[in-house]
C-alpha cells in the first residue's frame, strides 16, 4: 500500500505538467523535424534523391567513418523509414514530408533541442557541439530553471520518504549550474543536512557558485550573499565515474537527474555511486530512458561533447543490480527511481 501511495505521488508533479502521452508525442514529432530539417538545410535530403552508398556519403559530405553515431544515424533514417535501404544503397522515401508540426507545448526544452539539431551535420564529420559554449548554456539555464525539471525533482522527492531526512549527507552528481542543488538545500533547512555538489564541468560549478544565493532565493530563501550562509553546499569538480577524491562510505543520499547517459561506462559511475553511499543509505533522481526518450532525441542530444546515448530501463536496473544496490524501484514514464545499499 505504501509504495502504490509513493507510485501516485511520483506522478503527480509530472501529471501537472499536462497530458504526459500527448507531450511525449509532440516532442517525437518536434525532434524528428529538427533532425529532418538540418538535413534538408545541409542538403543532405536532395541528394538522398538518388541511391546511395555509404562511401558515397561520407565522400560527399566528409562524414568521420568508421562511427558509431553515423550507423546510428542511417539506422534510425531506415528505421523509421524516411530512407529506403536496397543492394546497399540509401534512398530518400519518396512519402518523406518535412514540414514544421503544429506543437502546442513549445517551451525551453524544445529551444534547447532546436540549438542542438544544427550541430547533427558536423556530429556527422565527428565535430562536437560543446555543452557550456554559446547559446546552448543560456538555453540550458531556462531548462533546469524550467518546470520540467522542477517536476523531475519534484517526481523523485515524492518518491522517497522524506520525514527520515534529518542528519544526512547528500551528493548531487552532475549538478551543473546547481539549480538542484538550491532547491535540495532549501528543502533540507532545518534538517541539519550537509551538500556536496559535484560536476565535471568547471565552468558550471562557477555559476553552481556565483548563482546560488539568487537561485536560492528562487525557492523560497531570504535575500543573503554566500558570505552569511549558514552551511553552504560544497562544490567538486570531478567525473562520477572516478571520484577518487570522495572516500569510501561518506554519503546517506545520492541524486542525479538525467545525467547517466553522460557517461562513456555507465556501470563505472553507478559503481562509484555505490562505492561512496554509506551502508544502509539511499540513491534517488529520475534517469530518461529509450522507453521515453525517442531515438531522434537521442540522436540529437549525442551532438553534445561528452553525451554517450540513452539505454533502456532494462539495462538501468541491470547496472544497479551489478553495483550491488537492492530495493531498486521505479516509478512514472520518466524512470523516477530509487535504490539501497544494503547494510550488509
Ligand atoms: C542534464 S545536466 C543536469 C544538471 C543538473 N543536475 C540540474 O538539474 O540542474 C547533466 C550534468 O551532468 C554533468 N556531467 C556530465 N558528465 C559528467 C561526469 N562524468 N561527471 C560529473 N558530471 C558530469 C554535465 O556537466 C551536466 O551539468
Amino acid at each position: 500500500m505504501a509504495n502504490i501511495i509513493k507510485n501516485i505521488k511520483a506522478w503527480m508533479p509530472l501529471l501537472k505538467l499536462g497530458n504526459t502521452v500527448s507531450r511525449k508525442n509532440e516532442l517525437e514529432e518536434y525532434s524528428r523535424f529538427l533532425v529532418l530539417n538540418n538535413l534538408k538545410k545541409a542538403n543532405i535530403i536532395d541528394y538522398l534523391t538518388k541511391p546511395r552508398a555509404l562511401y558515397d556519403l561520407i565522400n560527399q559530405f566528409n562524414w568521420e567513418y568508421p562511427s558509431k553515431y553515423v550507423d546510428d544515424f542511417l539506422k534510425l533514417l531506415v528505421n523509421d523509414k524516411v530512407l529506403n535501404l536496397k543492394y546497399g544503397r540509401y534512398s530518400l522515401n519518396k512519402g518523406v514530408v518535412i514540414e514544421k508540426p503544429n506543437v502546442k507545448f513549445i517551451e525551453d526544452f524544445n529551444d534547447v533541442f532546436e540549438v542542438y539539431s544544427t550541430g547533427i551535420p558536423n556530429r556527422l564529420k565527428g565535430k562536437f557541439f560543446d555543452y557550456t559554449g554559446r547559446l546552448a548554456l543560456f538555453n540550458w539555464d531556462s531548462v533546469l530553471a524550467g518546470q520540467i525539471y522542477q517536476a523531475l525533482r519534484d517526481s523523485a522527492w515524492n518518491f522517497i520518504d522524506t520525514k527520515k531526512i534529518n542528519n544526512v549527507h547528500l551528493l548531487d552528481i552532475g549538478c551543473g549550474p546547481g539549480y538542484e542543488t538550491a532547491d535540495f538545500w532549501v528543502r533540507f533547512q532545518g534538517r541539519n543536512t550537509k551538500i556536496t555538489a559535484l560536476d565535471y564541468d568547471e565552468n558550471l560549478l562557477t555559476i553552481a557558485k556565483e548563482e546560488f544565493c539568487q537561485n536560492i532565493s528562487r525557492f523560497g530563501y531570504k535575500e543573503t550573499t554566500w558570505d552569511q550562509l549558514d552551511n553552504p553546499p560544497v562544490f567538486i569538480h570531478g567525473s562520477a565515474d572516478n571520484m577518487t577524491m570522495l572516500e569510501d562510505n561518506k554519503f546517506d543520499m545520492i541524486y542525479f537527474s538525467n545525467f547517466l547517459h553522460w557517461l562513456d561506462k555507465p556501470i563505472k559511475g553507478v559503481k562509484e555511486m555505490f562505492r561512496v553511499l554509506k551502508p544502509g543509505g539511499f540513491i534517488f533522481g529520475s534517469q530518461g530512458t529509450t522507453e521515453v526518450t525517442n531515438p531522434y532525441l537521442d540522436i540529437t542530444a549525442r551532438v553534445v561533447e561528452g553525451i554517450t546515448g540513452y539505454f533502456s530501463k532494462k539495462q538501468f536496473n541491470k547496472w544497479f543490480i551489478e553495483a550491488g544496490f537492492t530495493e531498486i524501484k521505479s516509478a512514472t514514464m520518466v524512470n523516477t527511481f530509487k535504490a539501497k545499499k544494503p547494510i550488509k
